[in-house]
């Protein structure tokens, strides 16, 4: 028997296009001691795969090479196992790749039966990781304080905005619709929501921020960064997640201003989740808590059939999801 899996063919030069993948079929391995096959049903669309197909060497990971399969994070049931850590009938997530059946890994992890893979690629996993050590261990919030969240309509953004309001700060989102906005605000409860492809960009930060920036979580880059960096107070923190608006661009625009972190004392720090690992469980523990008392929730984008995959990581770029894209097979 054979599956589907897609390799990467060429790296993508600018924009990600559909022919830098080869949709190729391969056949089931067979098992030796320890090993353990995984049926995929859910997969996580991230931007950082885009980061993914760059050809850099000093990079947190190394870049997928030509030929190989895709790599992605995944949901997946164990079918068939000589490992009793990960038995036939469990289901796990883990770093899988782009194909309907992976090999498992040690590093993943067994997900208790009574939570959704949904709810697993949207806060007990790489995402939930992300926001919390963002926001918690890095930003460093205060009750009070007042927060900036770009990609706030996002898997991630929309998790540190909710938990940010969930510890007590003034939030502000930025997000490329009116309908996200609302979303944010009516739904999820920001303070504000700021659609940065729209005008008087630093007024509506102005009246959105009464009293300036504390903290700047940023997950995308584009020209909203610098108002935003502009509004920082004395001892603001900025949270560099991610620069989406980078990703695509040989030489990815200009930072902020040094006399600015200098004369302001401001601490301007990049991160990777996996960096954080180590806190995995507390951040699980936090979020969980949270989302029992009604005061995170999470929404998924879920695009269905394994053949969506390129597409829908193109959809990313597009702004075309709202929440975790997750998808389905
Ligand atoms: N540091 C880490 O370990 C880590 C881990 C996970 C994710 N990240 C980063 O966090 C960011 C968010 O990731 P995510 O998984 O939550 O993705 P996401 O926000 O769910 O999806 C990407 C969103 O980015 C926005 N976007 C796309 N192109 C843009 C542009 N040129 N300018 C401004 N916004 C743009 C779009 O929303 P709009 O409609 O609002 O434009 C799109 O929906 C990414 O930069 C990602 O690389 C970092």
């Amino acid at each position: 028997m054979n599956y589907q899996a897609f390799k990467l063919s060429k790296y993508p030069q600018g924009k990600i296009t559909m022919d830098i993948f080869d949709q190729v079929s391969l056949p089931m391995p067979a098992l030796k001691e320890g090993e353990f096959l995984v049926k995929q049903t859910h997969m996580s669309l991230d931007p950082a795969m885009r980061t993914w197909l760059q050809e850099r060497d000093d990079s947190y990971m190394p870049p997928v090479q030509i030929g190989e399969v895709m790599r992605s994070y995944g949901v997946g049931e164990v079918v068939e196992s000589l490992n009793p850590r990960f038995p036939a009938g469990s289901r796990v997530v883990g770093v899988t790749g782009w194909s309907e059946y992976v090999l498992g890994n040690e590093e993943m992890a067994v997900i208790d039966p009574s939570v959704s893979a949904e709810a697993v690629l949207s806060i007990f996993y790489i995402t939930g990781l992300t926001a919390y050590a963002g926001l918690m261990k890095i930003g460093m919030p205060k009750k009070g304080e007042t927060l900036v969240v770009t990609g706030a309509a996002g898997s991630v953004g929309s998790l540190v905005g909710q938990l940010a309001k969930a510890e007590g700060l003034r939030v502000v989102g930025i997000t490329g619709s009116d309908e996200k906005c609302k979303w944010l605000v009516d739904e999820l409860g920001f303070d504000a929501a700021i659609n940065y492809k729209s005008d008087n960009l630093e007024a509506q930060l102005n009246a959105a921020a009464p009293n300036g920036v504390d903290i700047f979580y940023e997950n995308t880059g584009g020209p909203i960064q610098e108002i935003i960096f502009n509004q920082l107070n004395r001892f603001g923190r900025v949270i560099v997640c991610g620069v989406i608006a980078d990703y695509d661009n040989a030489i990815p625009a200009k930072g902020p201003s040094w006399v600015d972190i200098n004369l302001k004392s401001l601490r301007v720090q990049g991160f990777i989740a996996t960096d954080y690992l180590e806190i995995s469980d507390e951040a699980v523990s936090v979020l969980g808590n949270y989302l029992a008392q009604g005061k995170i929730q999470y929404k998924t984008h879920t695009v269905e059939g394994f053949e969506s995959l390129p597409e829908g990581l193109m959809m990313l770029f597009k702004g075309e999801n709202t929440g975790k894209f997750v998808v389905k097979f």
